[in-house]
């Protein structure tokens, strides 16, 4: 009562008339059946101080205790954290349009790959690149994912390949991160595919990338963290074994493109390293599995890829849920195998291909995310003392972000406190 009849306090934004609002809870990823434990909240408001949620609740309640500088009004539509996209490669040049054809004829990823295309032909392309034509891409790319409701990104290098054009494409994305509101999270990913030059002397690639590159990587701080291809056509678990061990030697958080085409150890090395997530996990098997609950890796799942490369192996996504893995959902946003950046159409096709529920999907692209890349405390929910990053979909509930397939229904976005979009359109930062 007495906090009722006290006057009301300022707070900076006041998001209200929402017809849901939904959200995962808490500050550690959810696996199991606390992975479809969402809070669901009709007719809710959210008041937001600087760059936080000061509180989250019932319209009525929230508007009586607020006095607000600003308002977003969110139309009836439905209010979810901002998206946490937890692995992309989004510096890159150029499309790889002919190698999506050719898969649709029946050539593989891996045949692709070994006649000099794939990787390697976007490799062609970053080399020759100015770290400005780099940044100009790489800046309109970031306005489409968060036009698509993402507000946090992992990005990896990895389209470099010398430590020159590695750190080239590191640099472009800490400029990108002074420039525009999408929050990034760079990873350095040298050890994506062994550059031509290296192709007969693998091994010298691999002490390259431990004596050298992660040396001055970790020295320059333009990377949170080191990935690896690990894939039997690309770094064996023992080369990545050398690497992830000297990432962590040198305190770089560890991410394995893990057991993606084959089993080829990817789950339990990353396991053995302790890394922060293992990605894509279609061919794991059960030891792996486990070996990823019991070292409390994330696995963050790639569920457009598959259907991309037109490879019928999909990752267990029910079966790793139901063991009690706290699965993250990604686009995997990246020239050759998913050139999608929307994370509506990943959660869709996680519901389908995975069997997910969509609360279950909303945990995984956001607060699963957001503690894949180590952020769970501030970021990937809608609770006070969290950072206030939150999209506004044209939907009246979270059922319809995974029944609604194709398209962008992101009505508004919120990027710590700011508005950055409203009515579909960029809104000045
Ligand atoms: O996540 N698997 C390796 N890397 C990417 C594909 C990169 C590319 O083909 O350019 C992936 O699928
Ligand atoms: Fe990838």
């Amino acid at each position: 009562m007495a906090q009722a009849l006290s006057a009301p306090r300022p707070c900076d934004l006041l998001v209200h008339n929402c017809a849901e609002l939904a959200t995962p809870l808490g500050t550690s990823a959810l696996g199991g059946a606390a992975l479809g434990r969402i809070q669901v909240q009709p007719h809710a408001a959210v008041a937001i101080v600087g760059d936080r949620i000061a509180e989250v609740g019932a319209e009525r309640e929230v508007a009586s205790r607020w006095s607000p500088r600003a308002r977003l009004d969110a139309r009836g539509g439905l209010v979810v954290p901002g998206f946490v996209d937890a692995h992309s490669h989004p510096v890159f040049v150029g499309t790889r349009e002919e190698e999506f054809e050719l898969r649709t004829r029946g050539a593989t990823y891996v045949e692709i790959a070994q006649q000099g295309g794939g990787i390697l032909s976007s490799v062609r392309g970053v080399r020759a690149a100015s770290e400005e034509q780099l940044l100009v891409l790489l800046e309109q790319r970031l306005e489409r994912f968060l036009a698509h409701g993402t507000t946090t990104l992992e990005a990896k290098s990895g389209y470099g390949l010398t430590l020159a054009d590695e750190i080239k494409s590191l640099r472009v994305l800490a400029q990108a991160k002074q420039r525009q509101p999408v929050e990034l999270v760079s990873t350095f990913l040298g050890a994506h595919d062994y550059p031509l030059e290296y192709r007969d002397r693998k091994s010298a690639y691999v002490d390259l990338v431990v004596h050298e590159m992660l040396p001055a990587v970790a020295e320059s701080r333009l990377a949170q963290g080191v990935d690896v291809f690990v894939e039997s056509h690309v770094f064996d678990v023992d080369a990545g074994r050398r690497i992830l061990l000297k990432a962590r030697e040198l305190g770089l958080v560890r991410r394995l493109h893990a057991d993606q085409l084959s089993l080829s150890g990817g789950a339990r090395l990353a396991a053995e390293v302790g890394a922060a997530s293992a990605d894509h996990l279609e061919f794991v098997d059960d030891a792996g599995a486990e070996a990823l609950l019991a070292a409390g890796v994330v696995p963050v799942l790639a569920p457009l890829v598959p259907l991309y490369l037109r490879q019928e192996r999909e990752a267990p996504g029910r079966s790793l849920i139901d063991r009690g893995l706290p699965v993250a959902i990604t686009t995997d946003y990246n020239p050759g195998s998913c050139y999608c950046l929307n994370m509506q159409e990943a959660l869709a096709f996680a519901a389908l291909r995975y069997r997910m529920s969509a609360a279950e999907c909303l945990t995984a692209g956001t607060l699963n995310g957001a503690c894949a890349l180590g952020l769970g405390a501030t970021h990937g929910s809608l609770e006070a003392g969290k950072q206030a990053d939150l999209v506004v979909l044209d939907m009246p509930n979270h059922r319809r972000l995974v029944y609604e397939l194709g398209g962008n229904a992101v009505r508004a976005v919120v990027k710590r406190g700011i508005v950055v979009r409203d009515a579909g359109k960029a809104v000045g930062t």
